[in-house]
């Protein structure tokens, strides 16, 4: 290996940055491997834990059995009815006009926005834009504004700047690692009224409320919401839900799209058998009891004495100081049985460690009475 990269992975030792793969990975959205012990799974995306549901694994295997590969990119021969139907259902899931099917979240960020935006172009961003959302939009060569999260009085402001291109807003329903939401209904007023395009990350705000699950921006109309078929749908893939005429520019600028192979015919098989229970009253049930475990950890720890945050989503942000007090507080937790991912820089901005906790309507009551209690034991800010 060439010693520069040798010099900045002994950097990133130094600094205590250094990352391993963790391949034991999870068992399923409530239960994780670690050093060969079973830990109860707080670092989960998948919420309503349907990725081990048998509608969706049957579903998946069905197809498998047909063949393992889409063969080629959906413009040459990569196509399927499968993805058709997703789309159309999760078009009529989201109540928008039509829907573009994507390999991955990630992929769709940093190919949607460069087939959209320009040099000439401005893209305004939330300072805690998922990293995905950065980096499509620095691929764009648009001119990349950051506002402070949330804030919408600084977004006004930057629309207010005179541009010769045109804006757009890049931003999420849910914020990923804070769990938190924007003033969703001011957002979309203020892209209306100074003529910006919307772009809303929907990745973690989807299946998890809204009417069938459809997420918090349902009717908000974004000019695009992205989504993804890997977190509350426990399966694989992302869409884009827009206008028609936007999908026809898009399948015919979108390099992500273009020039990669199309998803396998198991993974929109998943997605849809999963869209299904999200949209069924089986989804619905998933969801308050989500909604359930979350207020209930967020109260216990509140009770405790620590300052978390209210909000209507599964991911609640124990934050807990320098990175050293954070490592250590996930180390104690694992010791006694969760895994608790410890979030640090480069994912989030210095000073802003935490522990980010997800939540899935796999949890059991106890293993939220039993984290809870974990915690405030280990807590550097209530250790005396
Ligand atoms: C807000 C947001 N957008 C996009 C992605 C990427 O999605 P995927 O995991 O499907 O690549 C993530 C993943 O964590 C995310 O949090």
């Amino acid at each position: 290996m060439h010693e520069s990269f040798r010099q900045r992975l002994s950097l990133w030792a130094e600094q205590g940055r250094l990352r391993r793969l963790r391949d034991e990975g999870s068992l399923d959205s409530r239960r994780a491997q670690r050093d060969g012990r079973e830990l109860v799974n707080f670092g989960s995306n998948s919420y309503l834990g349907l990725e081990r549901h048998p509608a969706v694994t049957n579903a998946a295997a069905a197809a498998a059995a047909e063949s393992t590969s889409s063969t080629s990119s959906r413009l040459i021969c990569g196509g399927s009815p499968l993805l058709i139907r997703l789309e159309e259902e999760t078009a009529a899931w989201k109540g928008s006009e039509a829907c573009l099917v994507l390999n991955s979240g990630f992929q769709a960020n940093i190919t949607l926005l460069p087939a959209l935006a320009g040099r000439h172009d401005r893209i305004l961003a939330d300072r805690l834009a998922h990293a995905s959302l950065i980096d499509g939009a620095r691929l764009s060569g648009a001119e990349l504004l950051r506002f402070p999260h949330n804030d919408l009085d600084a977004l006004e402001e930057l629309l207010k700047k005179p541009s010769t291109g045109m804006v757009f807003v890049v931003t999420e329903s849910v914020f990923s690692m804070d769990g938190d939401l924007p003033d969703l209904l001011r957002l979309a007023e203020l892209c209306r009224s100074y003529g910006a395009f919307l772009y809303l990350d929907d990745a973690h705000g989807a299946g998890i409320c809204g009417p069938e699950g459809s997420g918090p921006a349902h009717g908000l109309g974004a000019d695009l919401l992205l989504g993804t078929y890997s977190k509350a749908l426990g399966s694989f893939g992302a869409y884009a839900c827009l206008s028609a005429e936007l999908k026809d520019y898009l399948v015919n600028s979108c390099r992500g799209l273009i020039y990669s192979t199309a998803l396998p015919p198991a993974v929109p098989a998943a997605s849809l058998a999963a869209l299904a229970i999200v949209r069924s009253e089986e989804g619905q049930a998933l969801r308050h009891r989500l909604l359930a475990l979350g207020n209930e950890l967020r109260r216990l720890l509140r009770d405790g004495g620590l300052d978390i945050r209210h909000d209507p989503t599964p991911i609640v942000p124990v934050p807990c100081g320098d990175e050293a007090a954070t490592l250590r507080l996930a180390a104690a937790l694992a010791e006694e049985g969760f895994l608790c991912p410890a979030i640090r820089p480069p994912t989030v901005p210095e000073g802003s460690c935490r522990l980010r906790l997800s939540l899935t309507a796999a949890h059991l009551d106890r293993d939220i009475r039993e984290l809870a209690a974990a915690i405030l034991r280990h807590h550097p800010q209530l250790k005396s």
